[in-house]
């Protein structure tokens, strides 16, 4: 998927991945985890998310990233706080006291110039990648982690036969591929979700769709 892919699809209003709520999961998933109060979180791919503004309220600082003016612009919109513009590295940056939007391309992040974050927050966000480009993806999120960095991943597993992504199908196996080697992963959450998205069964799915949540924790934490 080309960033220009995505560009056109926002200048369409072709969103549907979009939710009008939080993530439903989201809140107790992030009580399971334990995140203090002051905690730095980061939502790669971030889009017009809600999840941001329900993650800015219960932590510290919550810096998105994403490719689309457009959905940075929504989501300082309904941010109730003075956004300022910077601009650094080639991305346009937007802060204001608990959410900073990177406006750029994820895989060029300037890790230098991101502090040490306390969660990665990944939904829809790999699967919504072709398999060429996740890879790069995790290595981004890799490079932006510390010791004491949890991920949570959202992935779909479906027979990819029957669709053509985005969503793509994601499986464990990509994921111990991608993350295995410095990260223990732990499947938080599985549901099967073809019959409650049925878009997906009108794209040709018939088979199964399973949605997970998996918790990534450092292998080499003390
Ligand atoms: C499927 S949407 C998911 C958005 C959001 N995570 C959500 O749950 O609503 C994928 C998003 O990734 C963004 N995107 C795709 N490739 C990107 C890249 N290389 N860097 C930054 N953003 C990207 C798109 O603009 C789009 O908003």
């Amino acid at each position: 998927m080309e960033i220009s892919y995505w560009q056109s699809r926002w200048r369409k209003g072709n969103t549907g991945w979009h939710m009008d709520t939080v993530y439903p999961p989201l809140p107790t998933l992030w009580s399971r985890l334990g995140i203090k109060s002051d905690a730095r979180v980061l939502v790669p791919l971030c889009g017009k998310s809600l999840d941001l503004l329900w993650l800015a309220k219960h932590s510290e600082t919550v810096t998105g990233v994403d490719v689309s003016p457009k959905a940075l612009h929504q989501v300082m919109q309904q941010h109730n706080e003075p956004f300022v513009q910077d601009s650094s590295h080639g991305f346009t940056i937007y802060r204001s006291d608990s959410l900073e939007l990177w406006e750029g391309d994820f895989v060029k992040l300037p890790v230098t110039q991101i502090p040490p974050q306390d969660l990665i927050y990944d939904k829809a966000s790999i699967i919504a990648l072709p398999p060429e480009q996740r890879p790069h993806h995790a290595k981004k999120i890799i490079d932006l982690c510390n010791t004491d960095t949890q991920i949570l991943i959202q992935t779909f597993e479906y027979n990819q036969s029957e669709m053509n992504g985005p969503p793509f199908s994601v499986d464990e196996q990509e994921l111990q591929k991608l993350f295995g080697n410095q990260f223990e992963l732990v499947c938080m959450r599985e549901q099967s979700k073809l019959e409650e998205l049925q878009q997906f069964k009108r794209r040709g799915l018939s088979s199964y769709l399973t949605e997970k949540i998996f918790h990534l924790t450092p292998s080499n934490r003390g």
